[in-house]
């Protein structure tokens, strides 16, 4: 259950709506090349337009660092958001300030206004208590539809809220529920499949849920430290020498609570990236020296199919090579397919990369739910609250 207030706990009509989206999405020659994030955030847009609210948006692009950096400016989003909208989008030249107060105070009801990158305010990230109240009085109420800033305790995710009632959107709302469903009631057997290239990146998300968990599968580049650490040569593969001792301490505790922990058996080598001739596949206890592993191979993409038999939940967070270069990614492929070719199982993948993936394999429709967020994701799964979900209103 979401314990969150949400758009349509209030009433919206006539109001100016600030609402905090995630169109941090990618852009190439100035168009958006991706724009499942905008999409995500249509239904809350079309809701409030439709019950008659001023809809002002807001949303970081990049990394901007502070400054005004041209090609992150919100233009190319705001056309692919009017297309999409079918209506037109203002987009203003700032997201504070006396010019946007001015345009703010001419919208009429069910106008759609998209204020510049929030980021180009170091304040933004600072949380400034100022311009989460100058950003505040621009609005009436406040909506938060962006699941992936959430774990962000910035000024237009948490300081705002303090300034204005602050309730959740439809996309935000939805992505909670699908995610509670996988961390708090999974069916079992319930399978994650971790990958990525570090082992710090994940950790919490093994310790968020290894109690709920029945097994883990362990591919990408995280998975050369784990089999360093159980005193395999890794030749030059990924690997994270401080997080050794932790590794196995990770493995050792599973196998008492006697979780599955499932490493890859065989793995595709180069000698260096670029080096795609110089492939092989060879056994994890083979990894000759001057070799780096890039994918796993074709008996571990057997194996996790094999293991993942039966399953009724399935996490899958980071891809299991480098799915990228065509033919690092058969690994990842695999993974998928067989993801996808269970019956009766609630998969849900989370994170850019693995999101990605899934995508460039057109198997997107063969998943439950893939969610919106990255970094957001995994502090989801570790246990924490996000702080942009916390802070908003709690229902009665
Ligand atoms: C994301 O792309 O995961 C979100 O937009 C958050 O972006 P950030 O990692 O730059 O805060």
């Amino acid at each position: 259950m979401f314990s969150k207030m949400t758009v349509e706990d209030v009433n919206v009509r006539g109001k100016r709506v600030l609402v905090r989206v995630d169109f941090n999405v990618p852009l190439a020659s100035g168009e958006v090349t991706d724009d499942r994030r905008i999409r995500l955030a249509l239904k809350t847009i079309n809701y409030l337009v439709g019950n008659g609210a001023k809809v002002i948006l807001m949303s970081h692009l990049g990394r901007p660092k502070g400054k005004v950096v041209d090609s992150l400016k919100m233009d190319p989003v705001a056309k692919k958001l009017s297309e999409l909208l079918g209506r037109p989008v203002k987009k203003l030249d700032d997201c504070v300030g006396e010019k946007v107060r001015e345009a703010v105070a001419e919208m009429n009801d069910g106008d759609v206004i998209l204020l510049e990158n929030l980021r180009f305010r170091p304040e933004e990230k600072a949380n400034d208590d100022g311009f989460a109240s100058k950003l505040a009085s621009l609005g009436e109420l406040y909506v938060n539809d962006a699941f992936s800033v959430s774990h962000r305790a910035h000024a237009s995710v948490v300081g705002i809220t303090k300034y204005l009632p602050s309730v959740a959107g439809f996309a935000l709302k939805e992505e909670v529920e699908h995610l509670s469903k996988v961390k708090e009631s999974p069916e079992h057997p319930f399978v994650v499949i971790l990958g990525g290239a570090k082992v710090s990146d994940k950790i919490g998300v093994i310790r968020g849920l290894e109690e709920k968990a029945d097994k883990f599968l362990i591919g990408g580049g995280m998975a050369y430290t784990f089999l360093k650490a159980k005193g395999l040569e890794i030749g030059n593969s990924l690997c994270e020498e401080d997080k050794l001792e932790l590794a196995s301490g990770i493995m050792d505790e599973l196998s008492k609570k006697g979780k599955g922990f499932v490493l890859p058996v065989d793995v595709l080598v180069v000698k260096g990236f670029e080096d795609k001739d110089s492939r092989k596949v060879v056994e994890v206890s083979g990894i000759p020296e001057g070799y780096m592993g890039v994918d796993i191979g074709p008996g571990s993409v057997k194996l996790f199919g094999k293991e993942l038999q039966g399953a009724k939940t399935v996490l899958w967070n980071g891809p299991v090579g480098v799915f990228e270069i065509d033919e690092y990614a058969k690994g990842t492929k695999g993974v998928a397919e067989a993801v996808v070719g269970l019956k009766r199982c609630f998969s849900v993948a989370g994170g850019g990369d693995t999101a990605a993936a899934i995508k460039k394999f057109g198997l997107e429709s063969g998943f439950s739910f893939i969610s919106s967020g990255g970094g957001a994701s995994l502090e989801f799964f570790s246990g924490e609250e996000l702080p942009g979900i916390a802070a908003l209103m709690d229902r009665e």
